[in-house]
């Protein structure tokens, strides 16, 4: 797999700098035939040729061309329900401290976005969901992005947990509170239980029973905003577009047996 990625170009016209034309990234899965890009064809052998060569396309338009890497298919996962974005997961990563050692159980898959972006570092990840098509979503996102160590169960959580010795249990389903009594069974004793939920009432209802079990100590509720500038010559400023909301993260650790 490859990506085609052509550079805004940059101008000075009356003496400011203007970007004329747009930067154009292409996605090749298939790497035998020619591809038609806005700015005319790039011709299959030169896809072909090694990672960092410039290609000229018909129109005469240079094309940078590299080899795709986990985040470059990761991006174009087939998305059935919404994603956690990547903003949170660094945080959940971070936040955590999982390592190559750890077991990571999580749910609902969806479509295995947060499972494949922790599998990278992980162990083992072992999603739980209820819908088959999730799964089968899930799981051809990890055949494509090359995961092999983060696996599907057609359960529902808030039936139980079948791990224990868990690191880190992460929730992304409508009714997390459910999860909590199951959680403080599968993880070990420092281990981390996180949720994911987009809006307040759900994390209200999760947190006030936590707060019933005094096996776990909430670390803390958190929204990240992530706020896009733009840059161009003098120009410098926040972009215009509004801030959208993803979801609110809340983090509890398993403190006793
Ligand atoms: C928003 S999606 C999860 C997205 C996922 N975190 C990702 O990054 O791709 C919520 C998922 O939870 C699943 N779900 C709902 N109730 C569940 C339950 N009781 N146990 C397990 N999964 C459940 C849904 O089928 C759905 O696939």
């Amino acid at each position: 797999m490859k990506l085609l990625i052509h550079k805004e170009k940059r101008e000075i016209v009356d003496g400011r700098e203007h970007i004329v034309g747009d930067q154009e990234t292409y996605f090749i899965m298939d790497l035998s035939n020619d591809v038609q890009t806005k700015y005319g064809m790039i011709s299959k052998e030169d896809l072909k040729k090694p990672s960092g060569t410039v290609v000229i396309s018909k129109s005469n338009k240079p094309f940078y061309l590299i080899d795709a890497d986990f985040i470059d298919v990761y991006k174009r996962f087939k998305k059935l329900p919404q994603t956690i974005p990547s903003k949170d997961i660094g945080l959940i990563i971070a936040e955590t401290g999982i390592d190559k050692n750890s077991l990571v159980v999580d749910g609902g898959v969806g479509s295995g976005a947060l499972a494949a972006a922790l599998a990278r570092i992980v162990k083992e990840v072992i999603s739980y969901d209820v819908r088959e098509d999730c799964i089968a979503t899930a799981q051809e996102n990890y055949k494509l992005a090359g995961v092999t160590n983060a696996k599907t169960k057609h359960q529902s959580l808030y039936d139980g947990i079948d791990e224990i010795n868990v690191d880190l249990i992460t929730l992304d389903v409508p009714e997390p509170w459910k999860v909590i009594v199951h959680a403080a069974k599968a993880l070990r004793v420092g281990g981390f239980l996180v949720s994911y939920s987009p809006s307040i009432p759900q994390v209200q209802d999760f947190c006030n029973e936590l707060a019933k079990h005094d096996e776990f100590f909430v670390v803390k509720t958190v929204e990240i905003i992530e706020r896009l500038w733009e840059i161009e010559g003098r120009k410098v400023r926040p972009k215009s577009t509004g801030i959208g909301h993803s979801g609110f993260l809340t983090f509890a650790r398993k403190i006793k047996l």
